[in-house]
């Protein structure tokens, strides 16, 4: 059966471009990171629509996804290099220590369960891999209290809207290498952990 968080997707994956321009900016920073890194195999979870595969200038990449609507609009977007599968983040069906990076954009703070989510990056990871995460992160100053007035009803857009990604455990299995806090208001981070 699907998740209501999968259904969510499937329903609304052509409103998701209204998302996506906000987005831009971010994404584009985000990318010419990842842009600079030395070629490698890259895995992106929750590629979405695909609507930012064009910002990839090189990596081999495959991107999984478990919502069928966005995945099929990710196809039409994707060059024939690109590897897409259906597959749950959360339970990888890849070899372990297979890619040099793994790429987490705006997919932690709506996964079911986000634990086995950071765990399975770390099992695909190859030893020293890195894992790039740009997503909001609750800051500790009074754009907190909007994230809390915003999580009374977050839950309907399957997001959890208050964010520490210092909450889970397995983060500690990373070391985080670099942090770019993103304008306005830093609510935004591109994240670069490595793998222990
Ligand atoms: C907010 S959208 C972000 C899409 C894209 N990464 C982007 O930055 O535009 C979150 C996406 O992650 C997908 N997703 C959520 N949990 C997932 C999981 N456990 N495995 C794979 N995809 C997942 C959703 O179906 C959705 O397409």
């Amino acid at each position: 059966m699907l998740s209501a968080q999968t259904n969510f997707y499937n329903r609304f994956s052509f409103l998701y471009p209204l998302v996506d321009v906000f987005l831009k900016p971010q994404k584009k920073k985000f990318f010419n990171i990842i842009n600079k890194l030395p070629e490698g195999k890259l895995l992106e979870i929750g590629i979405g629509n695909g609507a930012h595969i064009k910002l990839y200038q090189r990596h081999q990449i495959t991107g999984i996804e478990l919502s069928t609507s966005m995945l099929n609009i990710a196809k039409k977007n994707a060059p024939s290099t690109i590897s897409l599968f259906e597959m749950n983040g959360e339970n990888l069906t890849f070899e372990s220590d297979s890619f040099d990076y793994v790429v987490l954009s705006h997919v932690i703070a709506v996964a079911d369960k986000p634990e086995k989510l950071l765990l399975e990056c770390e099992r695909v990871l190859k030893h020293s891999g890195k894992m790039l995460i740009l997503n909001h992160f609750t800051p500790n100053n009074h754009i907190k209290y909007i994230d809390q007035f915003f999580n009374l009803f977050s839950g309907i857009f399957h997001l959890k809207s208050i964010f520490y990604i210092e909450n889970f455990k397995a983060i500690n299995h990373f070391k985080l290498e670099k942090e770019i806090a993103l304008k306005p208001f830093s609510y935004f981070k591109i994240l670069i952990f490595s793998k222990h």
